[in-house]
């Protein structure tokens, strides 16, 4: 049985209700946050917390419990038997339920909180060879930057890739190179690495900060800079990261073939790394 979190309480997911009311139902007034579970610690915990807070702030949402994202976090792998799994935290925040208006509620409302935790594969091989993604044009606002559950541009993106035999979508924004549909994009250009810089047109990925941190540490070049489309016809090397499949080396760009086809020396490098680093956390 699956036990998830609702507004304090801990109980089997199939009991969990949520109003119709719901703005994050009616509006998808709402943000939400993904982090990993490795067996015994959850990865970088604590920008998870910081980047969730900082989603809450940007939508003048107030969650005055928010620092109980961890907590309850450890509740949800405890409960559901995930100790020593590898498991994923999803957790939403909506701005409640009330009587539809556009404009925030008149009065006080509770808002929604609800989270689950979802067992993941312990190894990842899948995609380690190397996954296809789609380029499209990035149709989304210029708030990228806040976790909202607001998705539909990714959702749409992601199921014409599936469609499509993609494994990833991927958007540009008037030609520069922005993200992915749940994704952030790193290339390898002339031996640089080079991945969008931090803005409102990306989401600041978890994964994607340590990357750099791991990328600086062992002397790559590396460029915040995105890389315009026309340039991808000249790189040497492409991956995607995020919490769930931290780094996943690209071999394909639309019929463009990244390199050789095989995942690079610096992807394979940053994959070793981030491996080193998740074995030296676990106790
Ligand atoms: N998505 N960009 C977008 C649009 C994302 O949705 C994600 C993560 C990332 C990578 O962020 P991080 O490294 O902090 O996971 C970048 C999560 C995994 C999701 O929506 O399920």
């Amino acid at each position: 049985m699956n036990i998830a979190y609702l507004n304090g309480n801990f109980l089997p997911k199939e009991e969990i209700k949520i109003s119709p009311d719901d703005r994050g139902f009616l509006f998808a007034d709402g943000i939400y946050e993904v982090m990993k579970w490795y067996g015994g610690f959850f990865y970088d915990s604590q920008s998870h917390t910081t980047r969730l807070k900082r989603s809450l702030r940007e939508i003048q949402l107030k969650w005055d419990e928010a620092d109980t994202f961890i907590s309850l976090s450890n509740e949800l792998i405890k409960l559901n038997s995930l100790n020593d799994k590898n498991a994923m935290v999803y957790i939403q925040v909506t701005r409640g339920a009330a009587p539809r208006t556009h404009h925030f509620p008149d009065y006080p409302v509770r808002p929604t909180v609800y989270a689950f935790a979802k067992e993941l594969p312990t190894s990842k091989e899948q995609g380690l060879a190397g996954i296809g993604i789609m380029l499209k044009e990035d149709i989304r606002w210029t708030r990228c930057d806040i976790k909202s559950v607001s998705l539909l541009p990714n959702v749409l993106g992601m199921q014409e890739a599936n469609e499509n035999g993609f494994a990833e979508c991927i958007f540009a924004r008037n030609g520069f190179i922005t993200e992915g549909s749940h994704s952030n994009i790193f290339f390898v250009h002339n031996g640089i690495l080079r991945t969008h810089q931090e803005s409102e047109f990306i989401l600041s990925g978890v994964t994607r900060k340590n990357v750099i941190r791991m990328a600086k540490k062992a002397g790559i070049p590396l460029k915040e800079e995105a890389l315009h489309e026309k340039e991808l016809i000249n790189i040497e090397e492409a991956f995607i990261t995020n919490s769930t499949g931290e780094i996943t080396p690209v071999n394909l760009i639309n019929e463009i073939t990244v390199g050789n086809g095989f995942p690079g020396a610096v992807t394979s490098l940053l994959i070793n790394e981030f491996r080193a680093e998740i074995a030296s956390l676990k106790v």
